[in-house]
């Protein structure tokens, strides 16, 4: 693992928007893996920004996204989809055609896990993969126990993560307790993976990931097995390394 420590949320956008940019600018077709979650929007943002500067394009790129709640389709407003297509998608000049989320409003997960790693593999596989990481250590909604070979599948959500995500949901909304996720094993065939990091909140999880031993209790330490994986984090978030 190669650890880049900045000094604070904007700084960890801008060198994550650096490295998109440069795997876009060295291959306009990439295969992009695309995470959800509050970290990564500002460096969608920053992506937009140069994208409409025609510092980057988006036009012959794929992407494939991490993970989605299964119950709620593309056009509800807390689905992974509709985010994507809110904070990156409608502002860049990406083909949404090309752009793939697990479907939530599958009738069949199971079959739609394995289309969804057949659609990863008929691309090529995932060029670089964007990764957050939850304060548990889970990447994607691969909960802690999640097995370290592990491919998209369908997910219970932990109490925790439930949690931390109700946030999004107001009181009175429904939230999923289940989600299609890429699996561990899914993550880690990607050539290169990115993971970012920023805030207090997240200092342990990433204790944990790069000095805690390799196991399933924190499934991002499965990173460690990686070839190239970079982690962009704050100092806040460096705090207990
Ligand atoms: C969700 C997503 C993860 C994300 C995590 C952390 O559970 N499935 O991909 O990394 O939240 O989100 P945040 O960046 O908002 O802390």
């Amino acid at each position: 693992m190669q650890i880049v420590i900045l000094n604070d949320a904007i700084e960890v956008a801008a060198y994550g928007a650096d490295i998109f940019t440069a795997q876009l600018n060295r291959n306009a077709r990439s295969i992009l893996g695309l995470a959800t979650g509050s970290t990564p929007v500002a460096l969608y943002q920053a992506l937009i920004e140069r994208n409409q500067a025609g510092d980057v394009s988006f036009k012959e790129a794929t992407s494939f996204n991490l993970d989605e709640y299964l119950g709620l389709d593309g056009s509800h407003p807390q689905s992974y989809r509709h985010f994507m297509n809110s904070q990156l998608f409608d502002h860049i000049d990406i083909n949404k055609a090309h752009t793939y989320v697990p479907p939530g409003d599958a009738k069949n997960p199971v079959a739609a896990c394995h289309e969804y790693e057949e659609k990863i593999a008929e691309k090529g596989g995932i060029d670089i993969q964007l990764l957050g990481i939850g304060r548990n250590g889970h990447i994607g909604f691969n909960e802690p126990s999640s097995g370290l070979t592990s491919r998209t599948r369908v997910k219970t959500l932990t109490k925790a993560t439930i949690d931390d995500n109700a946030r999004f949901f107001k009181p009175d909304e429904y939230q999923p307790h289940l989600s299609i996720t890429m699996g561990i094993g899914t993550i880690l065939d990607a050539k290169k993976v990115v993971l970012l990091a920023t805030g207090e909140n997240k200092a342990e999880a990433i204790q944990a990931m790069i000095e805690g031993p390799l196991t399933a209790a924190c499934p991002a330490s499965a990173l460690q097995m990686h070839r190239d994986a970079v982690i962009v984090i704050d100092k806040a978030a460096a705090s207990k390394l």
